[in-house]
């Protein structure tokens, strides 16, 4: 019977039989090590000339990557190994050789990887981040189920826009004009005033023709809303929630989370408050004209800038020492090959730093010169968001940068009650929310300040026209949410089959 990788703790010592395939291939004298991948797991499949029949040798030694085969050993504890364990292999049978598969273990372009999407999926890296998307899911339910939540679903087709007209990808339905849906929100608010506190948790659409590392055409949200919240309640969920995940994360996915070489110091703290700050303070922190702790975020990054500059200049030293040494000549191959992937990583590593070398100037400019009522940019979350080492809260913001369904401020008209909620280390905004505008009137005069079609809202509106109560709720991008926790460069690395503007295949 076929034992999954996973599961080898239960076989330490006696005979297991492994499938699936060759992830990685080393051979030594009389040896080849084969590391195999099934799926739940990683295994390093020790094939000794000495103790296995000569053709069973040959087979592993012509095993490429990505074969598929069939293996049979002595499992056996090894602690250097991902799992923990090593086959000590007795027998092997090929499924499947695998011919000029496109993938190899060194670096490639990330546009190559994309075309390749179908089998780039199998790589470790990719199988980490894929792991702990499900796991976040899972999470995110269990949250909100155990907190009384009714999970309840949103259409996809839609009539009414509810993030703006700009983002809209426009459909036929019966000759009738839909949408993608953008949001499930207006349709959770319905179903909160039938069940109290529910949450959406579908795929929604923006067509936004950038190419941003934060920005897909089709993305999951996952939207609570809750009657009788106001904005404070709704903070205090937020943190609640993204806490919960988080930990949950940092805990059972520790294997994948070093897999990525996640940093994972951050998530060690998320145990403190997050810090809130207002639209207006968020402005003085960009003008330099506020400080955090006694910090400047203007000055911060500008030692940033100062580091990044001498780490290039010892990466480029350590480049150049590598080659020289390899071009003297009399070096084993091994430490060739060795010292040629060190490069590649520290070539790329340069190219990262070299592309923060010329953005951070331009983000310190466009900070300073950063007009009070615009819309926070990628950059602006990153500076202010430098200053701390949890997610922030941004509340209180100019209503026409909002959308319409925003409750304004009791204290002054342009401002509505709004929060976005930044992640730490340049991954910015993981999630919008607002309490609603709960007054029939304020709604639709702000409809009409949106030149939104009223007919369009008729059903929205009834919410407020029968029994009207005070409600809030929040979306998180559930992307945005796991490109933070895994860390990756590009958030079409957090979804199975990306789609963003170009992108339709696979
Ligand atoms: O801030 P947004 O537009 O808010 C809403 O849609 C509200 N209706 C949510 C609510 O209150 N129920 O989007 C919410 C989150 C953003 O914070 C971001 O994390 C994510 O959705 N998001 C995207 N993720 C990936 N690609 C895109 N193009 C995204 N646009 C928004
Ligand atoms: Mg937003």
């Amino acid at each position: 019977m076929r034992t999954e990788i996973c599961h080898l703790e239960k076989h330490e010592g006696e005979k297991a039989s492994l499938a699936g395939w060759v992830a990685n291939k080393r051979t030594g004298k009389g040896l080849v090590f084969l590391e195999l991948r099934d799926g739940s797991g990683f295994c390093q499949c020790v094939v000794d000339e000495n103790q296995v029949k000569p053709e069973v040798f040959e087979l592993a030694k012509g095993a490429a990557l990505s074969a598929s085969l069939k293996l049979e050993g002595n499992v056996v504890k090894d602690d250097r190994q991902i799992g923990g364990f090593e086959l000590q292999v007795l027998s092997l049978e090929i499924i499947q050789n695998v011919e000029d598969y496109p993938i190899s273990n060194k670096e490639h372009g990330v546009d190559f990887l994309l075309e390749k999407r179908h089998l780039w999926l199998r790589s470790k890296k990719q199988w980490a981040v894929m792991r702990i998307r499900s796991r976040t899911k899972f999470a995110i339910h269990q949250f909100f189920q155990e907190r009384g939540f009714t999970q309840t679903d949103s259409p996809i087709f839609t009539g009414a826009a509810c993030e703006g007209t700009t983002t809209l990808f426009e459909s036929d339905f019966y000759g009738q004009e839909a949408f993608l849906s953008q949001s499930g929100q207006l349709y959770a608010e319905a179903t909160a005033m039938a069940l109290g506190k529910v949450y959406t948790f579908g795929p929604t659409f923006r067509a936004e023709k950038s190419k941003t590392r934060r920005h897909l055409s089709e993305f999951w949200m996952i939207e609570p809303e809750m009657i009788f919240y106001d904005l404070d309640m709704n903070m205090d969920l937020i943190e609640e929630f993204i806490r919960y995940v988080v930990t949950d994360i940092f805990t059972t996915h520790k294997a994948e989370l070093e897999i990525l070489g996640r940093d994972t110091k951050l998530f060690e703290n998320i145990g403190t408050s997050f810090p809130r700050i207002t639209y207006d303070e968020a402005v003085e922190i960009l003008h330099g004209k506020r400080d955090v702790n006694g910090v400047s975020a203007i000055k911060t990054l500008e030692n940033d800038l100062e580091e990044v500059k001498a780490s290039i200049v010892e990466k480029n030293k350590d480049i150049e020492e590598r080659e020289t040494a390899i071009a003297a000549g009399g070096m084993k191959k091994g430490k060739v090959n060795f010292n040629r992937n060190k490069i590649d990583t520290l070539k790329n590593e340069v190219k990262d730093l070299e592309e923060k070398e010329r953005n951070i100037p331009q983000w310190l400019e466009s900070a300073k010169n950063f007009k009070h009522g615009a819309d926070l940019g990628g950059s602006d979350e990153t500076i202010i968001t430098r200053l701390f080492d949890t997610p922030v809260m941004v509340y209180k913001w100019p209503k026409d940068i909002k959308a319409f369904y925003m409750k304004r401020d009791e204290e002054d008209d342009n401002y509505v009650k709004g929060v976005d909620c930044l992640a730490p280390e340049g991954f910015g905004e993981i999630v919008g929310g607002a309490q609603r505008e709960d007054s029939l009137e304020l709604l639709e005069q702000r409809i009409k300040e949106h030149d939104l079609p009223m007919e369009a809202f008729e059903w929205y509106l009834d919410l407020r026209r029968f029994g009207t109560v005070p409600h809030a709720g929040f979306g998180l991008g559930f992307e945005r949410m796991v490109m933070w926790l895994t860390n990756v460069p590009h958030i079409r690395e957090t979804i199975p089959f990306p789609r963003y503007y170009g992108r339709l295949f696979p």
